[in-house]
């Protein structure tokens, strides 16, 4: 069933697990996602980012898609269908029109009273809609930067402020995490986590879940975290299943055999995942 995040991320901070957001890039990724998901009966959220999107021939695409697929494979696990750091009130409210059911708005690159002023016009679309809305604070880091100079560490002040003058349903501090391989080592500020979800009380989300050490997933989840967003780890196992399959078959064409070479590979990480995250058996 597609809704919004509000209940999953509510039940899992009560319960203490966290929901696996996954970024999709096409059908076959939204499939495997799903299908894992509900053997595993665990809820998911369906993260597209802006550009995923654009790829897969736009917000109505991929609304049809995901929609079609819980009806033909009869999924009933709770799914969210998520636009991953929308960029603009704009590229929210396209994205809302289409038929998502939760946006994040990243504003995080502006002063916290610009942020604040985005996020308040998409919360109050949102909320019109019944949509959930993310927003971002301080900067996550990227694969491609180094670690000191690019982190900047959301401050817990600026957070309180934010979530209190926009009443967003979750909210992503920038706590250390990068998206993509880490350079050394994740350094995550699990005090301030923890200061920062007893003073917001409401569900916190890790971005950049791929590199991070599993003991240090835990220790997330116990401090507040309920939403972890996995992007790269798929995209490397299943890449490199298929990039080993062709280099064995040397004749194989059928796309369908070439993209599918990768499913087992991805399937068994996104199990894995969501062991870690302990939402399996949920629903
Ligand atoms: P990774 O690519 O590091 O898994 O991060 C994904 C993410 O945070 C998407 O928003």
């Amino acid at each position: 069933m597609l809704e919004n995040a509000k209940a999953m991320l509510e039940k899992a901070k009560i319960e203490k697990y966290a929901v696996p957001h996954f970024n999709i890039n096409n059908l076959e990724w939204a499939k495997y996602i799903l299908e894992t998901c509900a053997y595993q009966r665990s809820p998911v959220i369906l993260g597209v980012s802006e550009g995923a999107s654009k790829y897969m021939g736009g917000y109505n695409t991929v609304v049809g898609l995901v929609k079609g697929l819980i009806k033909d494979l009869q999924i009933s696990i709770p799914v969210c269908l998520h636009i991953d750091h929308g960029s603009s009130f704009d590229t929210c409210k396209k994205a809302i029109d289409a038929g998502f059911t939760s946006v994040m708005i990243d504003a995080s690159k502006y002063s916290l009273e610009e942020n604040i002023k985005i996020t308040n016009e998409v919360v109050s679309y949102a909320k019109e809609n019944n949509v959930t809305v993310e927003a971002e604070i301080g900067h996550i880091g990227g694969s491609e930067d180094e670690l000191s100079s690019d982190i900047a560490y959301a401050k817990t002040d600026d957070i309180i402020k934010l979530v209190n003058e926009t009443k967003v349903d979750f909210v992503a501090p920038a706590l250390g995490s990068v998206h993509g391989l880490y350079k050394g080592e994740p350094k995550l500020d699990f005090d301030r986590m923890l200061e920062i979800s007893k003073k917001v009380n409401i569900p916190l989300v890790l971005h950049g879940g791929t590199g991070i050490y599993d003991e240090q997933i835990k220790k997330a989840i116990s401090c507040g975290i309920c939403k972890i967003n996995i992007n790269t780890d798929l995209q490397i196992v299943w890449s490199e299943a298929v990039r080993k399959f062709l280099d064995n078959d040397k004749k194989v064409y059928d796309p369908r055999k070439v993209i599918c070479a990768g499913e087992s590979a991805m399937k068994e990480k996104i199990k894995e995942k969501i062991i870690l995250f302990g939402s399996n058996n949920k629903y």
